[in-house]
C-alpha cells in the first residue's frame, strides 16, 4: 500500500475547511485525499486527478464512502485547467500536487518501473498514450540518449552507458537493461552505495512521463485556479522537479524581476502569491523510519495573494 508523505505536514499547510474545494493533481491510492475530506467534514469537496487508470480505481474504492464529495478524472494534472472549466467546479480553496511515482507503481513488476524484477520496459503513467521507456532506449540517438541520462538522471557515466544501451538493441525488458547498466559501470557498480541503473532508469521515468514539462506547465495553472487566500501545496522527490518550484515560487512571490543591477524597476510584475514555507518542509526521523520514499521528500506551499 501507499503511505501518503508529509500528510500531517500537508493537512497542516491546507487548512481543509467544511464547504472547501480542495484539487489533488495526484490523487494516487488517495491518502492524501482521504485526509483532505476527513478535515474538511462534512461539506468539503474534492476533485482528484490521476493520468493512472489503475490508481483512480484504487482511490475511487478508497474514497467511496465520501459519496458526491469527491470527483476523480483520469487526466495529467496539466488539464486542470480544462477539466474544472468543462465541469464548473469553482475556484479551490487548496491544491496539492505530491509529484512523481507511487509505491503501487514501483510494486507493480509489469508497470516496467523497476529493475528489481524482470518485466516490459514500459515506465508509462497513462498506459493509454505515449512511448514507452523501450521505445526511447531503442529508438534515439546515442548522443540524445546520453544527454538525457544525465540531464533527468545527473548520471556521471552517463555516455558510457548510452554507448552500452546502442550496443545492445534491441532492448525489451527492465532486467535486460539493468545488466547492460552495470556492465557499463565499474567494477560492475559493485562498489557503488546504489544499484548502477538507480539513475537511468530514473532519468527515463522521467523523460517517458514529462514529468518536468507537466509540472511547468501545471504550475502557471495552479495559481489561476485558487481562490484568493487559498494555498498550493506542492510536494516534490527530486532536485530537478523542486528547483523548478522554489524558481517559479520565488519569482511570483517577487514584486520585481527585473536583473538586479538594473536600477529601475521596468517589469511591471507584481507578486500573486506569498511564500509560506521559506525552506521546504522535509520528513522526520520517525517517518522516513517507516516510509523510506519519504527522505527525498519536499514539500513547498505558497498563498494566493488577496486583492
Ligand atoms: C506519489 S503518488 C501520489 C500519492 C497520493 N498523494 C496518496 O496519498 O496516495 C503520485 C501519483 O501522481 C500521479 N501523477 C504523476 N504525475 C502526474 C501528472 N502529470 N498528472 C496526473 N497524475 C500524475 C501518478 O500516477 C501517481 O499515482
Amino acid at each position: 500500500m501507499h503511505l501518503p508523505v508529509l500528510l500531517a505536514e500537508t493537512i497542516d499547510a491546507l487548512q481543509p475547511h467544511s464547504g472547501g474545494v480542495y484539487l489533488d493533481g495526484t490523487v494516487g491510492a488517495g491518502g492524501h485525499a482521504e485526509a483532505i475530506l476527513r478535515a474538511s467534514d462534512p461539506s468539503g469537496r474534492l476533485i482528484g486527478f490521476d493520468q493512472d487508470e489503475q490508481a483512480l480505481i484504487v482511490a475511487g474504492q478508497r474514497l467511496a464512502g465520501f459519496g458526491e464529495r469527491v470527483a476523480l478524472f483520469h487526466a495529467n494534472f496539466d488539464q486542470m485547467k480544462q477539466v474544472t472549466l468543462t465541469q464548473a467546479i469553482p475556484l479551490a480553496d487548496g491544491i496539492l500536487l505530491d509529484i512523481g511515482v507511487s509505491s503501487m507503481q514501483l510494486d507493480q513488476a509489469e508497470r516496467g518501473f523497476s529493475f528489481r524484477e524482470d518485466a516490459p520496459l514500459d515506465m508509462r503513467m497513462n498506459q493509454t498514450a505515449g512511448q514507452t521507456a523501450a521505445d526511447l532506449v531503442n529508438e534515439l540517438g546515442q548522443d540524445e540518449l546520453a544527454n538525457l541520462i544525465y540531464q533527468y538522471g545527473e548520471e556521471r557515466l552517463s555516455r558510457r552507458i548510452a554507448r552500452a544501451i546502442v550496443q545492445a538493441r534491441p532492448i525489451e525488458r527492465t532486467q535486460q537493461l539493468a545488466e547492460v547498466i552495470a556492465r557499463a559501470t565499474p567494477g560492475g557498480g559493485r562498489r557503488q552505495k546504489i544499484h548502477p541503473a538507480t539513475r537511468t532508469f530514473q532519468a527515463l521515468r522521467i523523460a517517458v512521463n514529462d514529468e518536468l514539462g507537466a509540472l511547468e506547465r501545471v504550475l502557471p495553472q495552479a495559481l489561476k485556479l485558487l481562490k484568493p487566500g487559498g494555498r498550493l501545496a506542492i510536494i516534490t522527490f527530486h532536485s530537478l522537479e523542486d528547483r523548478l518550484v522554489k524558481q517559479f515560487f520565488r519569482r511570483e512571490s517577487q514584486d520585481c524581476i527585473c536583473p538586479p543591477e538594473q536600477l529601475i524597476c521596468t517589469c511591471d510584475h507584481q507578486a500573486s502569491i506569498k511564500l509560506i514555507t521559506k525552506r521546504p518542509i522535509t520528513a522526520v526521523t520517525t517517518e522516513i523510519d517507516v516510509n523510506p520514499r519519504a527522505r527525498s521528500a519536499k514539500l513547498r506551499v505558497v498563498e494566493l495573494i488577496k486583492v
